[in-house]
């Protein structure tokens, strides 16, 4: 912890055993970078940067940089940058899941050992955020988050594209054959055209609303597109916002409260948002020592309607939610079911925060909490013989049609298995059958990919099939859509229940019910566990991924590590 009192380059010395030596040490140091005194003499703000070149979506940050400094400077502090891990959604194998807590740590222990007095969290795409908040909340410094914004659209052929919903709907017709190599590779050039996260409400999008619901972020900054100058404004004022924060006692544990979390949950359906979010939630809400039932969370689902009408559930990309008044006038419309005395990072509570927006919105794009797109919020768990420890169905992205009914397994062992016989055409499958990936969860050697959305096998898939049942203990995209229940919990490697599921069982859903079974006598299932033997998740001999291994926790605690965990007695 950093002693409140001291402020700016004097915090938190390097230890030498002579203090004035370390302070006049450090202030020689830092003037070869060219600072006068008068600026060293400044309360310090930090500013966790996340530019890479393995991360599309943060490719303007070095212009959102410039503005947060320029914020700093105009309020009186000294802004400086320290690079930290940067999650690149799509260019981290095994995936990028593996990575947050990683990251969590590089934030958390470098927001510690530096002498800052607040730090600004610029992150954006899906991993980033999460860790970012998880990280802030366990170094214990105020800290605000600024986001990258999304991406604006492409277009093809008159069609407006937006990754990455439209990157699967195009390549399940690829898949079908109704999309040749040509029109691919031309489609491949347009989806991500600008930089920014995702321009759907997926799991980057979902994550940035959070934040701005938790009350971590400047009031109306979530949606605001990469490239608007808005952005740039917004990165202005989170930097002299960072300056208020020093000495304000607002640290993250403050805003991150039990009310707050609900009422980012409440957000989470409304906006019909990302299944990851339930997973990052979680985890950044356990650091603060707070936990999510997810009996809860079907309670807060069936009393809150979702109102963005944004793809994957509906027609429209962010760029259209920021203009038709994003995440504030979500908050508006369902402001009777929140928190509303919770504090946020400008020290206005969400009742005031709400009290001086200017209250526009386009109901196009939000609806109305009377006239709502579905009454009823996006996500829901499920429960039962298959999943005792829940699952999760995205039923804003799902056919109502499959949620009541039973159906044969269809049995992949791994991803490996998946890949090999999926389009195998002599594959035993039929469109009413439930297809079952095992081995894709937490403790499983490919650490919960976004494996959930199991393609249409290939022989399916071009008589027009488009939704099947699929179940995993893997995780989906945000931008993905389909009746996928995900999560299931405990998973496979861990000796879950999944783990037994055999071709041709038959596994009954009732989404009314909240209710997945795996309709297998329990005589016969002792027989498959024995047969199995005891279940030991694949432990490397070292490095990050030993410790991995050793240290994650089950989706239903956010995957977060053991020891990331807030002491009970602290
Ligand atoms: Fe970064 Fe989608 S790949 S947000």
């Amino acid at each position: 912890m950093s002693d409140e009192t001291v402020r700016g380059l004097a915090n938190g010395l390097t230890n030498y055993g002579d203090k004035d030596f370390a302070l006049y040490l450090r202030k020689s140091f830092a003037r070869s970078m060219g600072y006068s005194n008068e600026m060293l003499a400044r309360p310090t703000v930090g500013i966790a940067y996340t530019q890479s070149g393995f991360n599309n979506c943060h490719r303007h940050f070095p212009e959102m940089l410039d503005a947060v400094k320029r914020g700093v400077i105009a309020a009186g502090g000294l802004p400086l940058e320290f690079p930290t891990v940067s999650l690149g959604e799509v260019f981290l194998n095994p995936t990028s899941l593996r990575f947050r807590n990683l990251m969590s740590m590089d934030t958390e222990e470098m927001i510690r050992a530096q002498p800052m007095d607040s730090v600004v969290l610029m992150g954006g795409c899906d991993k980033t955020v999460p860790a970012q908040l998880m990280g802030a909340l366990s170094a214990g410094r105020p800290a605000i988050q600024l986001v990258g914004g999304p991406m604006m659209t492409g277009r093809h052929k008159g069609e407006r594209l937006g990754a990455c919903t439209d990157c699967r709907r195009f390549w399940a017709q690829y898949r079908a054959g109704t999309v040749d190599d040509h029109e691919i590779n031309q489609i491949e050039g347009r989806l991500s055209t600008t930089s920014g996260t995702c321009a759907v409400m997926g799991t980057a999008s979902t994550m940035a609303c959070i934040a701005e619901a938790l009350g971590m972020m400047i009031p109306g900054t979530a949606a605001i597109p990469a490239v608007h100058a808005d952005r740039l404004r917004a990165a202005e004022a989170t930097g002299i916002a960072a300056v208020g924060l020093i000495g304000s006692g607002r640290t993250p544990d403050k805003i991150i409260t039990e009310k707050s979390v609900e009422n980012a949950l409440r957000v989470l359906l409304a906006i019909g948002g990302s299944t990851n979010a339930i997973i990052h939630l979680t985890a950044i809400a356990g650091r603060a020592g707070i936990s999510i039932s997810l009996d809860r969370l079907n309670e807060l689902s069936d009393t809150t309607p979702v109102l963005v009408n944004l793809k994957p559930t509906g027609a429209n990309y962010m760029e259209d939610f920021f203009a038709a008044g994003g995440v504030g006038a979500v908050l508006r419309e369902i402001k009777d079911s929140l928190h509303l005395d919770c504090l946020t990072i400008t020290g206005e509570t969400l009742g005031e925060r709400l009290a001086a927006d200017d209250g526009w919105v386009d109901h196009d794009v939000v609806a109305s909490a009377s006239n709502p797109i579905e009454p009823v919020g996006g996500l829901v768990a499920l429960f039962g013989s298959l999943a005792p420890k829940g699952a999760i169905l995205k039923r804003s992205a799902a056919d109502e049609k499959l949620f009541e009914g039973e159906g044969r397994a269809v049995v992949f062992d791994s991803l490996e298995d998946m890949a090999k016989r999926i389009d195998d055409p002599n594959l035993d499958v039929n469109p009413d059958d439930y297809l079952v990936l095992q081995n894709a969860g937490p403790f499983s050697a490919s650490c919960m990919p976004e494996a959930g959305y199991i393609p249409i096998p290939k022989k399916l898939a071009s008589k027009g099939i488009k939704d099947m049942v699929r179940l995993s203990d893997a995780r989906m995209s945000g931008t993905a859509f389909g009746t996928v229940i995900l999560h299931i919990t405990p998973d496979t490697a861990s000796g879950g229940p999944l783990a037994f599921v055999r071709n041709g069982d038959r596994i009954r859903l009732s989404v009314k019910n909240r209710a997945i079974d795996l309709l297998v006598s329990p005589e016969e299932l002792a027989k498959r566990k024995a047969a199995a033997g005891p279940f030991k998740p694949p432990v490397p001999e070292r490095g990050y991924g030993k410790l991995y291994a050793q240290e994650i926790l089950g989706a239903d605690e956010g995957c977060d590590f053991k020891f990331l965990k807030p002491s009970k007695d602290a």
